[in-house]
């Protein structure tokens, strides 16, 4: 009798995501089994419940995804399950909270190309302080660029901007950025600025946009109306939108986060080894398809 293949996707939020849940039936699951609410503890005894039940060879037919709005209870649990399975008992994982690595990593991955590299680049991220916001700020600083991070709170600007540079390393500040004249003495010394504030949030306006010098990038991840950068639009792909700024619309960026997403889902699915694939892995494939 043929395996089927399932999916446990495991949620710190009270309901599992239907974006992540269709999208694994889509990359060929037979089955996807949400659970809600998992904390470290749950996490650990449904592992090994999932681990011991379809033997080694169903192993290979069985995988976990990890996701929810927190993305450090995400990361406390993938610790977790990995420390709970051994060989031969072990599934492949894939940890994507909030789809914030996919789509940080998609993100960042085409300002990358957009720039020919971020070593060296100085970047501002506005609405930083959310997952994508997040991810998107460690992306970029292990890569080489100098971060800025924006909330409409200097503390929450500053604590996270400390906590990515104890854990990443690399040059990231906090930077309280709510209104334009908070915002615009520091955008105006980047080369990048990244919009990942709350969907339907326009979080640089058309006044700002036009007294920014040229030769900036301008990347946007909101699809939810208004744009989060004015006058940029989803499908933008590198598109002059003031004198000499390009940007990237929520499209342009949500394609290549869809494709990294399905191929991190089926690769779980096939893979015949124990895999563990995260924003690092997000981030290479990313890289490989814009090739
Ligand atoms: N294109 C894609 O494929 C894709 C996939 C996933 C997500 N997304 C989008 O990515 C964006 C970020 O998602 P997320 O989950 O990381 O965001 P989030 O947590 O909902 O919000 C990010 C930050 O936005 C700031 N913010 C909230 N309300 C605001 C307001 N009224 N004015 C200014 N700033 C405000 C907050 O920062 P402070 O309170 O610190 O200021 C918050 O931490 C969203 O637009 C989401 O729809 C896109």
């Amino acid at each position: 009798m043929e395996r089927k293949h399932l999916l446990y996707l495991f949620s710190t939020d009270a309901s599992a995501s239907p974006f992540d849940i269709n999208m694994a039936y889509d990359a060929g699951f037979h089955a996807v089994i949400p659970y809600g609410n998992v904390t470290e503890e749950t996490g650990t005894l449904l592992i090994q419940d999932i681990i011991f039940s379809r033997g080694p060879k169903g192993a290979k037919f069985t995988a976990l995804f990890i996701g929810g709005n927190d993305v450090d209870l995400a990361e406390t649990i993938r610790a977790a399950a990995i420390k709970s399975m051994f060989p031969p008992f072990q599934v492949s994982v894939m940890i994507d909270p909030k789809g914030a690595y996919t789509t940080a990593a998609a993100l960042v991955a085409k300002v990358e190309k957009a720039l020919g590299g971020l070593s060296g680049r100085k970047a501002a991220i506005l609405g930083g302080t959310g997952p994508v916001g997040r991810v998107a700020a460690t992306l970029c600083a292990k890569n080489g660029c100098e971060v800025i991070v924006g909330s409409r709170s200097r503390e929450a600007a500053d604590r996270l901007a400390k906590g990515i540079a104890e854990k990443a390393g690399g040059k990231i500040a906090g930077a309280q950025m709510g209104t334009d004249d908070e915002k615009l003495p520091i955008l105006k010394g980047v080369d990048v600025i990244l919009a990942t504030a709350k969907a339907g949030v326009e979080i640089l306006s058309r006044s700002a946009l036009e007294v920014l010098p040229a030769g900036k990038v301008v990347a946007d991840v909101n699809a939810v109306p208004p744009s989060g950068v004015a006058g940029l639009k989803p499908e933008d792909d590198l598109k002059e939108i003031a004198p000499g700024i390009r940007g990237i619309g929520a499209l342009a960026t949500g394609v290549l986060k869809y494709d990294v997403e399905m191929e991190m889902l089926e690769t779980i699915r096939t893979s015949k080894e124990f895999i563990v694939l995260d924003d690092g892995s997000a981030m290479d494939i990313a890289r490989r398809r814009l090739r």
